[in-house]
């Protein structure tokens, strides 16, 4: 470090102030930039230099500003209790489901009461507040239910959060939401708008980049606001309902919401949830829906919860929301697989508090159904987190100029045909229009290394969609045999090219008219990193490899599938060569795999019918050294049964237990018939548990399916 000269120290310095306050800037507004690990080595370094050079040290040097937190940002802090989160209900039929669930699993008699209380659903983040013998202890966010970060001197800056607590149990956790209001969000916008400083897209993200301040004043002086909604743990109960709690959390000094209410029905709750959405628009703050809650604690208790969600609660969502724009132009953007997603370009419009210019249109036939032109006013529609969707053309709003869309038979990117293919077995033609360029084609060969190096492919951690993006650009990274071949260009000096810094998320930064750009000395600690994790990703098990490679019909739990019959990558090959002859047997030993069918076998023929595919595998073979798969266990406590699996699981992903089942012999399909053996239920699990249910198939919780996992 001292090494550098006096000049390239004070550039140096200059340069990392710039690139923290930008890291925590994005780290503020809850999309951070950089890993914790990065960011603390920038400040060490920081530190060091301006040990060895005292006099450069800068007056925004990120060592001297006002209440940071040393280091890894936030301490991690564990719950007492697991913070849940809550099933979502759509419909009226929804909530009449969830009512007689609670019943039956309650045993309830027809006529018996059943006390609900039913509340608003604030759109913020959630708290939790640990109170011993009266002091406020600890404030913590959600994090991921189990784990959350200590936050307790931006929470104490609050005004509805009171510090000390007058004949509470000695010890008492207070969860609820914080969230900024409206009108206060407005306030506060158009405040940072006179300044020159960003917005906040909407009042939940206000009220998240306000909490998790490094800085408490800035915290401080944010209109925050909490509003309690759940207990945690409890030295002794504050009374037998969750509505006598709220009361006696009113005496304690927390403010109730006022418009929960007591209800004895589920028409009741109902009513009420109309009253609420009715009077939506005019509260002064966000909400996404109606929270019923089982009102007596012992019920709570004895129901329960399913994966991350109570039994005795659920979360009564209002319909999407929509609004009208013009819709500016149609793109098409070329995916992975080549597919051709045509998306629309809005006119900015704000949906539910949030500016969306995009939406999808799904395909040629989505067009064409719609009959949606460049120019058309149309009506968007957001429901959650889902990717905006076109709904309907108003008509009456129609240009005279516009012009039905042209669907592209050439793909944008690379000028192959773009077809869409007749599946043999059905004679339909495919709804998605595909890029036949393969890997010349420079979006799919650039969306195909991204799914390589991703966490559904290699995880090669220090690559991500960005530094992929760059390395294709600069042609330094074509396809993924290349990968493995940086570490030995690295000597042609390809990493100090200006401009490959922000490889690792250092940007270009401008002093007084000059651009300063990373120097290789912070860099080749990252660059060290990123070869360390390619090295290590050679070895990475075979039915991974497989899955990485991005072909259609080629997914994780086939792959596993493949991998097992064909163990080797000369032995994969041989099957892609035997699959170009007609009735080859490679097909007919192919499909003969339980799990595997003619789809897969007519999407690996396409693969290896072009040379340039073979040839790109070839290359990348010869880079690798998988580990060898683990042989499906033919005496496996699943042989031989057919197992679904359904909704979210919390201990594994969806995938992992999938190549499990496998592994122990199932057959893992995706959808139940009466045939399935078994279906695995996880959180949020919907319509195919149900239909098990129906058909009176074994349905197995998260619980049960660990149980037999783990043997
Ligand atoms: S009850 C056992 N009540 O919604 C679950 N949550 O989607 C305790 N939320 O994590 C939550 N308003 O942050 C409950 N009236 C309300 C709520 C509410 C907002 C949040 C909460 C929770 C999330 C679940």
């Amino acid at each position: 470090m001292s090494k550098l000269s006096r000049d390239e120290a004070a550039a140096r310095l200059a340069e990392i102030a710039t690139i923290m306050a930008e890291a925590d800037q994005a780290y503020d507004d809850a999309q951070p930039i950089m890993t914790d690990a990065a960011y603390d080595e920038l400040r060490a370094e920081n530190l060091a230099l301006e040990k060895a050079f005292p006099d450069l040290k800068r007056a925004d040097s990120p060592s001297v500003k006002v209440g940071s937190v040393p280091t890894g940002r936030f301490a991690k802090i564990a719950h007492a209790r697991p913070m849940l989160s809550l099933d979502n209900a759509f419909t009226d039929e929804d909530v009449f489901d969830f009512v007689a669930r609670v019943r039956r699993f309650l045993g309830l008699e027809e006529g018996a009461p059943l006390q609900l209380i039913a509340e608003p659903k604030i759109d913020g983040l959630s708290a939790s507040l640990r109170y011993e013998h009266g002091q406020l202890m600890v404030g913590a966010t959600r994090g991921d239910g189990t784990v959350g970060e200590d936050i307790t001197p931006n929470l104490k800056t609050l005004d509805d959060i009171p510090h000390t607590l007058k004949n509470a149990p000695d010890v008492l956790e207070v969860r609820g939401e914080v969230y900024i209001s409206k009108s206060d969000f407005a306030r506060m916008n158009e405040g940072f708008e006179k300044a020159g400083e960003k917005t906040f897209a909407n009042p939940r993200n206000a009220a998240a980049g306000s909490l998790r301040q490094k800085d408490v004043a800035v915290t401080a002086s944010r209109p925050l606001r909490f509003f309690t909604h759940g207990l945690g743990e409890l030295a002794a109960p504050l009374a037998d309902t969750f509505s006598g709690s709220v009361e006696a959390l009113e005496k304690l000094g927390f403010p109730p919401n006022p418009l929960a209410k007591v209800c004895q029905t589920s028409e009741e709750v109902l009513a009420h949830y109309r009253m609420i959405e009715e009077q939506r628009a005019s509260l002064d703050y966000d909400i996404d829906g109606v929270v019923y809650k089982v009102d007596a604690l012992d019920l709570q208790e004895r129901l329960g919860f399913v994966g991350r969600a109570p039994r005795w609660a659920i979360a009564h969502k209002f319909p999407a929301e929509k609004a009208t724009t013009v819709l500016e132009r149609i793109e098409i953007q070329v995916g992975r697989t080549g597919s051709l997603t045509p998306i629309a370009r809005l006119r900015p419009v704000t949906v539910g508090g949030v500016v969306i210019s995009n939406a999808t249109l799904h395909n040629q036939d989505e067009i064409e159904r719609l009959d949606v032109r460049e120019g058309d006013t149309v009506e968007v529609q957001r429901a959650g987190d889902v990717i905006p969707q076109v709904l309907r053309v108003i008509e009456s709003k129609r240009p005279k100029t516009a012009k039905s869309f042209a669907f592209p038979t050439v793909c944008p990117v690379c000028g192959s045909d773009a077809v869409r293919e007749i599946n043999q077995r059905t004679g339909e033609r495919d709804v998605v229009r595909r890029c036949t360029g393969g890997f010349i084609c420079d979006a799919q060969a650039s969306e195909k290394l991204k799914h390589f190096v991703s966490k559904a492919g290699l995880d090669i951690d220090g690559l991500g969609e960005r530094q992929v993006d760059d390395f294709f650009r600069r042609h330094m990274v074509r396809e993924p045999a290349e990968i493995f071949t940086l570490p030995s260009r690295q000597a042609t000096g390809i990493f100090n090219v200006q401009g490959t810094s922000d490889l690792f998320n250092y940007k270009k930064s401008t002093k007084q008219g000059v651009a300063v750009w990373s120097n290789a000395v912070t860099n080749q600690k990252s660059i060290d990193n990123l070869f360390a994790s390619i090295e290590s990703s050679r070895t990475r098990p075979w039915g991974r490899i497989l899955a990485s490679l991005g072909i259609r019909h080629v997914g994780q739990v086939t792959a596993n599938l493949l991998a097992v019959r064909y163990p080797s990558p000369e032995a994969f090959v041989a099957l892609g060569e035997g699959l170009q002859a007609d009735e080859s047997p490679s097909r007919e030993e192919l499909t003969s795999i339980d799990g595997l069918g003619e789809t897969v076998a007519d999407s690996l023929r396409d693969f290896f019918s072009d040379a340039r595919n073979e040839a790109v595998l070839t290359r990348l073979f010869a880079e690798l050294n998988p580990e060898a798969p683990a042989q499906a266990d033919d005496d496996g406590p699943l042989s031989g049964k057919s197992i679904v699996f359904t909704g979210g699981l919390t201990e594994m992903t969806r995938d992992e237990a999938k190549a499990l089942a496998a592994r122990l012999g199932a057959r893992v399909v995706s959808s139940v018939s009466k045939k399935t053996d078994i279906v695995v239920a996880g959180e949020k699990a919907g319509s195919k548990e149900k239909k098990a249910r129906e058909l009176g198939l074994t349905v197995w919780d998260e619980a049960q399916w660990l149980q037999v996992a783990r043997g």
